[in-house]
């Protein structure tokens, strides 16, 4: 069924199934453009969109990614979706998910329900295709919230002098990288680190432009498998020294880390300050000298502000069993799941031992789907966004082993999916 926006008003709310999503055509690419120049105004001007999309340059791909919500097969393009194809590492296990970017309705058609819409087709359409997550950065948690995902992912953004940091050993052994260098070393080295970083993506040739930036900086100590790396980016700062940004910081062992943060320490004549996005593992106020942010008062009696707190992305299991089955089940564990949005998630689960072949595996099998009776919402059916936070933070073991084996980096198994969508 076509859906005939003509004929709704504004607050008037469309019917679900009426709603016409499908992939974006070479025509698509203008209108799609300016819906998100609209949408996400200050970015990049339209006619850059256009041509990105038409030349897939963005790091995620071109117009094979983008979905469009119309009116019908000569109407208006309503709204638009990315829907990016991602390998995901769960504790250390690479799983297919999707990346969800630029949802966007037109601001005539906003506040009626097409946004969400729009999304839930989205997320049908990624677990059709296979994928088992879903994954976002939320411009507001409770809409998403709403919409079954869960907040995974948190950093700490510390600000201070070089100074203040320990003047760890190491550092004689840390090399700045050329441009050459980075190109040469750095995905390589990542994607060796991807096995111990919990959250991250596989990234092509396409996510690593900023390696060849001006303003990038590559830091790195150790040779092969025992190298650490950090990658930062350089911002001018009138009328002092430019500061330092660490966006990623690639270290397996704890020296590595320490001979980073020592040769930073050394650089005092070289940034004015250096901004530091922490693991909440990684305890970074326990590192610094003087853990407070510059220039900021006592909020309260003697308390200080020493970081700001980053949240996002947000998670949401597309396809629970698949899911468990990859993670590892434990055999009698059980949950009852409410997923109004992809129904084939709702239920009550439980770790089974697969009956065929005398296999040891167990896998999570769906004892009802009625959750009406005991498990109604409160009387304890988890709402899948929960759940599906829970189960990324690794806050769920019965249906995450792989998240009692995962040997994470430092130890610390913190969701650190980087923000390149
Ligand atoms: C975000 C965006 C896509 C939402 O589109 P939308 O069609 O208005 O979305 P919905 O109608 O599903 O929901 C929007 C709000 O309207 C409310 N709503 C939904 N149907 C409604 C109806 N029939 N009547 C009144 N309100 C309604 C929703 O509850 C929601 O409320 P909230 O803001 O408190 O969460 C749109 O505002 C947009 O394009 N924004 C700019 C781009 C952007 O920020 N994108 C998100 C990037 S992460």
């Amino acid at each position: 069924m076509t859906l005939d926006l003509n004929s709704l008003r504004p607050g008037e709310a469309p019917d679900p199934a009426d709603l016409r999503v499908r992939p974006a055509e070479p025509r698509d690419i203008e209108p799609l453009a300016r819906l998100w120049d609209v949408a996400f105004p200050g970015e990049r001007p339209a006619e850059v969109r256009a041509k990105a999309l038409e030349e897939g340059t963005d790091a995620l791909g071109g117009r094979e990614t983008c979905w469009v919500l119309d009116a019908g097969p000569d109407g208006p393009v309503v709204g638009g979706l990315r829907l990016y194809e991602l390998e995901m590492h769960l504790f250390g296990q690479p799983l297919p998910a999707t990346g969800v970017g630029a949802l966007a309705i037109d601001p005539a058609w906003r506040e009626q329900g097409l946004g969400s819409a729009l999304l839930r087709r989205g997320l049908r359409i990624a677990r059709d295709r296979g994928d088992l997550l879903a994954v976002l950065y939320p411009m507001r948690t409770g809409y998403y919230g709403r919409l079954g995902f869960g907040l995974a992912g948190e950093l700490h953004r510390f600000r201070f002098t070089p100074e203040e940091l320990p003047p760890f050993p190491g550092a004689d052994a840390v090399r700045v990288l050329s441009r050459q260098e980075r190109m040469d070393h750095i995905p390589e080295h990542y994607r060796r680190f991807t096995a111990s970083g919990h959250g991250l993506i596989t990234r092509g040739p396409r996510q690593w432009r900023h390696l060849e930036a001006d303003d990038c900086l590559v830091a790195r100590v150790g040779e092969g498998d025992e190298a650490g790396a950090l990658v930062a980016s350089v911002q001018p700062n009138p009328g002092h020294l430019p500061s330092l940004h660490v966006r990623e910081v690639m270290v397996d062992t704890h020296d590595t880390y320490r001979a980073l943060l020592g040769w930073l320490s050394r650089q005092g004549e070289a940034w004015d300050h250096i901004v530091w996005d922490a693991l909440p593992g990684e305890k970074f106020e326990q590192v610094l000298r003087h853990p407070r942010l510059p220039g900021t008062p006592n909020r309260r009696g003697l308390w200080f502000e020493s970081a700001t707190i980053l949240r996002g992305p947000m998670v949401r299991i597309l396809n629970l069993p698949a899911l468990a089955g990859r993670l590892g089940v434990e055999p009698g564990a059980s949950v009852t799941v409410l997923d109004p949005d992809l129904p084939d998630n709702s239920g009550h689960w439980q770790g089974e031992r697969a009956p065929s072949s005398g296999s040891i595996g167990v896998h999570l099998a769906r004892v009802t789907e009625d959750i009406s009776g005991g498990a109604a919402p409160g009387a304890g059916a988890l709402p899948i966004g929960f759940l599906s936070g829970l189960l990324v933070q690794g806050a769920y073991p019965a249906l995450t082993r792989a998240s009692e084996d995962f040997e994470a980096a430092l130890g610390i198994s913190d969701f650190r999916l980087w923000d390149v969508f």
